[in-house]
């Protein structure tokens, strides 16, 4: 990435292959996703919150096989098969090589391929930090997730019904059998229908959508529950637990995310929008609900490296089934 804008603000370089300082891993990678973080952080969108160092090589999450370790790695041994979420003021995953900090590093799960693989890290931890620490969904609740059919709802769904949850999301019908099989019990076509209008009481709700949507889901709520949202605009939460930002950030989201601050407090729930953080820790629970088949990835498509340009083109449009993702 050479500047902040458009698609032609990310070119193919050679860059130096880099070497892993103490505690990292050097993996060579096979496969990357791609997110709307991702170009959004391309856009600028992001570059109040978190300032880069520009050109760097982007890409914010992979899979690969560790080359080599640097010193006091005791996680991880040359050769084996790994995933990643990236650090994310060091970005790097769109290269051949990319340095990690062990800690963010998982094994791979046994029973995927690297492509599958790739896809999985950043938008499984949101869906898991989201309902397992934000919402804590206990066995029973009903849940509501927008947007169940792209790469974070397809793991969203699956893992609420983890947690016990009953599942309605929102789809269209291109997405509506697949969310189903996912687990899905109530789907919604949101080009025909409010959700609003259909669902009430709910336990909690997860907010892949934003705008309309994630003020619309405060009155599906149930008095005192809560939506956490990833798509909507971060708060003075965000800024304290996510972005450990000072007064001035925080000061500014608790302006920019007043209006959907006072709509929740008017429905007597809550909102908080989340920034997911990087973990091995949790991939390492990600990897064993796959490997034990509790969690199953959904890969829409598979480009060549050489044609990220093409894949971003893709993901851009906004009606990716599942993962987008590119192979080294
Ligand atoms: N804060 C964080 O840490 C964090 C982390 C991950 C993701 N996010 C954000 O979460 C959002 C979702 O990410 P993603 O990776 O899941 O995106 P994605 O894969 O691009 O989502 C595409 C899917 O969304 C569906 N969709 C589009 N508009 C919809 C609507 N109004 N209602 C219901 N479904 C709709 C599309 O279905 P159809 O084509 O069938 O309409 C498509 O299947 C993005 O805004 C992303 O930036 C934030």
């Amino acid at each position: 990435m050479t500047r902040y804008g458009d698609a032609g603000a990310m070119e193919l370089r050679d860059v130096p292959e880099p070497t892993p300082g103490s505690g990292e891993v050097l993996i060579r990678v096979r496969a990357a996703g791609l997110n709307p973080v991702d170009f959004k952080i391309r856009e600028g969108k992001l570059r109040l919150l978190k300032r880069l160092d520009l050109p760097m090589v982007a890409g914010s999450e992979l899979s690969g096989v560790v080359e080599a370790v640097g010193d006091g790695v005791r996680r991880f041994t040359v050769g084996d098969p790994v995933f990643a979420r990236v650090d994310k003021g060091k970005l790097g995953a769109y290269a051949p090589y990319a340095v990690v900090d062990e800690t963010l590093v998982a094994q791979m799960p046994k029973s995927l391929h690297f492509t599958d693989a790739a896809g999985l890290p950043l938008a499984g931890l949101t869906a898991l930090q989201a309902l397992r620490d934000e919402l804590a969904v206990k066995e029973g609740e009903r849940v509501f997730i927008s947007g169940g059919a792209g790469g974070v709802g397809t793991l969203a769904i699956q893992l609420a019904v983890w947690l016990g949850a009953k599942v309605a999301t929102t789809a269209s019908p291109r997405g509506e059998e697949l969310v189903r099989s996912l687990g899905a019990e109530t789907v919604i076509d949101y080009r025909t229908q409010n959700f609003k209008d259909r669902l009430s009481d709910y336990d909690g709700a997860f907010d892949l959508t934003g705008g309309q949507d994630l003020i619309d889901s405060f009155a599906i709520l149930k008095r005192g529950a809560k939506t956490v949202s990833v798509a909507g605009i971060p708060d003075a939460t965000t800024a304290r637990v996510d972005l450990d930002a000072g007064p001035l950030v925080t000061a500014a989201l608790t302006v920019a995310s007043a209006k959907i601050r006072r709509a929740a407090r008017r429905k007597g729930v809550g909102y908080r929008y989340l920034f997911m953080h990087p973990s091995g820790a949790d991939l390492e629970v990600l990897a064993e609900l796959v490997d034990k088949g509790r969690l199953e990835t959904v890969t829409d498509r598979v480009f060549p490296f050489e044609q990220i340009t093409e894949a971003f083109a893709y993901l851009e449009q906004g009606h990716a089934k599942g993962k987008v993702v590119v192979q080294m």
